[in-house]
Formats: structure tokens, C-alpha cells, sequence
């Protein structure tokens, strides 16, 4: 049976995270949208206009054209769904596929009760993947609950999320959307959807499991530059060389590529790598460099403890006995999402060697850094003359605001600032040296 060939005037949502909730912003700007999701809670606030991620203004969404519902039926008569459901990995990092699993059967279910006489719905996925998920575990997952043939009765496809959220500059509008379908006709209808939204155009990939990959090795490919450059920062210390030095220097050749050495944490960029190298072990291949990579990017925290340690012996101090402040705990700049963060990682670790650790971030709710058991360091106006160290793990832009010079005032005595991000490299770093303090930038 044929797909439709006209252009839906309804898309339905399934999961309203961080992906999907600004997918439904922008699709309800030129379609009716129902956006589905398990949470009541979310579904809740949602309704009463706030968005816990801080992403969507939604006092600013328009009324009528966008519903949040809780009830799975609302999809049986669904022409186009869009699933962005998490894809975590478990504590072996083998990939959780029970997300979207279930939302498949879910999708399947509901289809149980689909009227007669409509064409076949596209059911399209937008969470990070290996190659082959999406027609090998979810396309049979719809199959089976429904009793619906895959690619017969009900299309697929595939258009990965890869905004860069809390930056304005790529968002939905502004980056190319890669749309691949389990036919032409299918790939056809899933771009002219998409297309309405992705201001900047859209890819069309050969097939699924092409777009499937590609997405997942843009995170592959960050992982594995931050790594190196992780690795030259550890070998750069090692040697008593600067990094940052080295790497303006190699930045004057045309093709040298600079990244910054630093924390890698959050959903993707961490856990993505991971259900590349679950394929390709299944395929009986062992991806070697990407496993190195995410060994090297994981390794940072105890890195930055061992400096630590290292620069606090130097004035005579052990850790044991220092009070430190983090400041940052969300897993990047100018964001409040903390997971997987691992400026968490390194509190706890630094915690777990006997040090006072106390965190200081002003984008992150206080009731969620507690119930994380870290201590948040209170008002900045308190701070002053209370640390032994101080690491700058996450660097917000409000870090940056007003005179940086009184972080220098939060120093027990002469201190040690180290500076993940190097973000107040020269100018913090002139003065404290001035004043006998440490500062050390990776
Ligand atoms: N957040 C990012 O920056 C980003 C960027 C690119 C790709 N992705 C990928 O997009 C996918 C979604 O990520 P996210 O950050 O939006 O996740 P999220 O945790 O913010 O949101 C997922 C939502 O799905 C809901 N949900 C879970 N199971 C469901 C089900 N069976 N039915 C309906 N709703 C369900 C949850 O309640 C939650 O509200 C993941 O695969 C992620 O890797 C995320």
C-alpha cells in the first residue's frame, strides 16, 4: 500500500524531552501537533505553560495548535509520529533499548484500533541510535503489537535530533535536518514534512541505517577530538608545558582543527560512542580508537583530582584537610541540565578523598544539587575567605560577569584556582599570581 501523498495537517509527538517538546514548538507554528508523553508530571507543567528543561518560552506558543496528551490512544489514528524517547546506556554501557521499545509497542498498540480506509502511517524516530535499530528492534517492536506488516501497512524512518541545546545560534531552524525514509516515496513525505521547519534545508540519506550512522558519529568524532586533545593536555602537564601555548601556536597552520581539553560530559556526546561500538562488537569488529577515546575523556576527572592534590602540596596543604569550591555542576556552559555531568563526578571524588567540597552554580535549581548530596556553597556574598581551591569545572557566562577579581576574595589564604575552561585566562590568572595565588589551566 502506498504512503500518503499529501502532507499531513497533523504530527503526533511521542516524548517530550529536551528533543521533542521544541520539535512540537516548532511544528505547531505550521501544523496541528499532539504531543504525547508517559510523564503525567511533565504533561502537567507543560499544560500550565513551563518547560522544567528551560528550552521553550511556552507563554510564547500559540493556543490551539498544540495539545499535550497522556493517552497512547490518541495515536491510533495518527499519520505521521515522531519518537524522540532516551537512549541511555546501562552501567556496563551497553545501550538501553527499553525506551524505545516500548514506545514502539505503544505506537503498535494503538494501532490496533486505527479506523479503515487511512493510509499507512510514517512512524519516524528521531533518538540517537546504531545502524539498523530502527528497522531491525523498533519496525518489528510496531509489527508485532499491532499485527501491521513494516513498510506495508506502516512506513519508517529516521531524522536525528543534532541541535546543540542552550547555543542559539544552531537550532532547529538553522541546521540541516537529514531525513531518510524505508522508501523514496516515504524519504519524500518525511522532507516535506521537516521541511517546513528546517529553514536551512534538508538531507535526504540513501537509506535508514545511513542516517541512523552518520548521526551517531558526529558525537563519535567530538569524543575522539576532545580525547586527543585531552590526552596532549595529561602529557603537555607531564612535560611543564602549557597547552593552551601549544595549541595557539598549532592553530596558526591552516589545517590544524583546535579543540579545548576539558570535562566531557551529558546524554550524548559520552554515552552516543557507546551504541556505535555495541554494533560493531555484534558485527565482530572491535572499535579500538573510539573505546580509547571515551577510556581518555573518562579518565579527566582523576586527572584534575591528581592536580589538585598536586598544586595544594606545593603551598604545603593536603586535600584532606582543604575546603574546595566547584563552580559549574551543569555537564556544559550555559545549561542547567546536569546528567551525567562530570564536574559531579569530580565533586564526588574529591569528596571521597576527605575534601570539603562545596559547589556553586547559579543555573541550577539548589534542590537538585542537594539531592545529589552536594553541598551548595550559599550566597557568593558569604563566600569570602572560605577556600583552600577553587575549580572553575563548568564555565557559564555569568561566571564571567561583573570584576572576576573578587574570586580572588573567596581564598582562605593564598589559594589555587584551577581553571578548566580557561576562561579567566589572562586576567584573573595575572592577578592571582600577583597575589602569590596558583592558577592552572589544562
Ligand atoms: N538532549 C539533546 O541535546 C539531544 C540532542 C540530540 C539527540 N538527542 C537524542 O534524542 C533522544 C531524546 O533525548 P532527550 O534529551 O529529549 O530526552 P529527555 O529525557 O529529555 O526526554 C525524553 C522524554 O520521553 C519521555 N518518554 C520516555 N519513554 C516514553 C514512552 N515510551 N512514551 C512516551 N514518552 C516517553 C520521557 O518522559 C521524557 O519526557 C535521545 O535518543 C537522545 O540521545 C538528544
Amino acid at each position: 500500500m502506498s504512503v500518503m501523498t499529501s502532507t499531513p495537517d497533523r504530527v503526533h509527538i511521542v516524548g517530550l524531552g529536551y528533543v521533542g517538546l521544541p520539535l512540537a514548538v516548532a511544528f505547531s507554528k505550521h501544523l496541528t501537533v499532539t504531543g504525547f508523553d508517559l510523564d503525567p508530571t511533565r504533561v502537567d507543567e507543560l499544560i500550565r505553560g513551563h518547560d522544567r528543561n528551560g528550552e521553550v518560552q511556552l507563554d510564547s506558543v500559540g493556543g490551539d495548535s498544540l495539545e499535550y496528551v497522556t493517552d497512547p490512544e490518541c495515536l491510533s489514528d495518527a499519520s505521521f509520529i515522531i519518537v524522540a524517547v532516551p537512549t541511555p546506556v546501562d552501567e556496563n554501557n551497553e545501550p538501553v533499548l527499553d525506551h524505545l521499545e516500548s514506545a514502539s509497542r505503544m505506537v503498535g498498540h494503538a494501532f490496533k484500533s486505527r479506523s479503515e480506509g487511512l493510509q499507512p502511517p510514517v512512524v519516524v524516530y528521531e533518538s540517537t541510535t546504531f545502524p539498523g535499530c530502527t528497522e531491525e528492534i523498533c519496525g518489528p517492536a510496531i509489527g508485532e503489537s499491532s499485527g501491521l506488516e513494516p513498510g506495508v501497512d506502516f512506513k519508517l524512518g529516521y531524522s536525528p535530533e543534532r541541535t546543540n541545546f542552550g547555543d542559539a545560534e544552531h537550532t532547529l531552524q538553522t541546521v540541516i535536518k537529514v531525513v531518510s525514509g524505508q522508501d523514496e516515496e516515504t524519504t519524500s513525505l518525511i522532507e516535506t514534512v521537516y521541511g517546513q521547519i528546517a529553514i536551512s534545508g534538508t538531507h535526504r540519506a540513501p537509506d535508514i541505517r545511513t542516517a541512523e550512522a552518520a548521526k551517531v558519529i558526529e558525537n563519535v568524532q567530538r569524543d575522539l577530538n576532545i580525547a586527543l586533545v585531552n590526552e596532549l593536555a595529561i602529557l603537555f602537564d607531564r612535560l611543564g608545558l602549557s597547552t593552551s601555548d601549544v595549541l595557539d601556536a598549532a592553530s596558526t597552520k591552516w589545517n590544524f582543527s583546535r579543540y579545548s581539553p576539558g570535562l566531557v560530559g551529558g546524554h550524548c556526546i559520552p554515552v552516543d560512542p557507546y551504541y556505535l561500538t555495541y554494533k560493531a562488537e555484534e558485527a565482530g569488529f572491535h572499535p579500538s580508537l573510539i573505546l580509547a577515546g571515551r577510556n581518555t575523556n573518562e579518565q579527566i576527572p582523576g586527572f584534575i583530582e591528581e592536580k589538585l592534590r598536586s598544586l595544594l602540596g606545593g603551598k604545603g596543604k593536603h586535600l584532606t584537610d582543604c575546603r574546595v569550591l566547584i563552580m559549574g555542576v551543569a555537564f556544559k556552559p550555559n545549561v542547567s541540565d546536569i546528567r551525567n555531568s562530570k564536574a559531579i563526578t569530580l565533586a564526588k571524588l574529591l569528596a571521597e578523598s576527605g575534601a570539603r567540597i562545596e559547589v556553586y552554580d547559579p543555573l541550577v535549581d539548589v534542590n537538585i544539587m542537594e539531592r545529589m548530596d552536594l553541598v551548595p556553597g550559599g550566597d557568593p556574598s558569604e563566600m569570602n575567605g572560605r577556600y583552600d581551591a577553587i575549580i572553575v569545572a563548568t564555565g557559564h557566562d555569568v561566571f564571567l560577569d561583573g570584576s572576576v577579581d573578587n574570586y580572588c576574595e573567596w581564598f582562605a589564604d593564598s589559594g589555587v584556582m584551577i581553571d578548566i575552561p580557561g576562561d579567566f585566562s589572562p586576567s584573573l590568572q595575572d592577578l592571582m599570581e600577583s597575589r602569590g595565588d596558583l592558577y592552572w589551566r589544562p
